[in-house]
């Protein structure tokens, strides 16, 4: 059987089964990534139906802008941004990571997909109103030669995990988080786990956090 992704105009098909409520295979959406990182996308990026479990449900509360915290090459958000009617904002520290992003999301034809080069221990986060987060820094634990790029952008994983669950905590009552393979320190206090499902590669948990009213801590 030929294999539609390798010809002409895959990509409106791809964009086109998940229009349809139909969540394509990871190796089948990780094509968009290119020979060079779809080898390392099931490392690294969020499978699809993660993706797609976490994107309803942090849209479920009334969020109609998202942030991806550590986007990569946009997997997260382009997933969300095809099945929901929200903006899905990725925030990535590199460059060739977010040109890629925004590559496959004109590919797709996803204008509600959008992808910015940030460091998300210090971009504003005030416009959004949902978060996403995929272990944003952890690539130094993997070999250098399974890294997305050669140059990591947090060395220090603690420091910076710890650094980003400080903001979290700083985020208004009500916000959901969505949690896939940890954030790489605990989830700040304030914040109420409501459901754990063991979804994604490994076993590896999407946690559904939201930040508790301040008058209960
Ligand atoms: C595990 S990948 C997650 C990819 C994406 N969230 C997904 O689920 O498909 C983590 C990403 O976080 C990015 N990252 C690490 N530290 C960052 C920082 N301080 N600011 C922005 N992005 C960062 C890395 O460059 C990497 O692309």
């Amino acid at each position: 059987m030929a294999r539609d992704r390798d010809e002409p105009g895959w990509e409106a098909a791809l964009a086109g089964q998940l229009a349809a409520g139909r969540l394509p295979t990871d190796a089948r959406f990780d094509r968009l990534f290119g020979e060079r990182l779809a080898p390392l996308a099931a490392l690294h990026f969020t499978p699809v139906a993660v993706a797609a479990r976490a994107a309803r449900w942090l849209t479920g509360g009334g969020a109609t802008e998202v942030a991806d915290l550590g986007a990569g090459a946009g997997k997260f958000c382009l997933v969300g941004a095809a099945i929901t009617a929200a903006t899905f904002t990725g925030l990535e520290a590199r460059q060739g990571l977010v040109r890629l992003a925004r590559d496959a999301a004109r590919r797709l034809g996803f204008a509600t997909a959008r992808f910015v080069v940030a460091d998300v221990l210090t971009a504003p986060l005030d416009r959004y109103g949902a978060f996403y987060v995929c272990n944003p820094f952890a690539e130094g634990e993997a070999e250098p030669d399974e890294w997305l790029d050669p140059a990591l952008p947090a060395p220090d994983k603690l420091t910076a995990a710890t650094a980003l669950a400080a903001r979290l905590a700083t985020l208004p009552p009500g916000t959901r988080v969505a949690v896939h393979c940890g954030l790489g320190a605990p989830m700040p206090d304030g914040f109420e786990l409501v459901s754990s499902e063991q979804l994604g590669r490994l076993g590896a948990p999407l946690e559904c956090w939201v930040r508790g009213a301040a008058r209960r801590w």
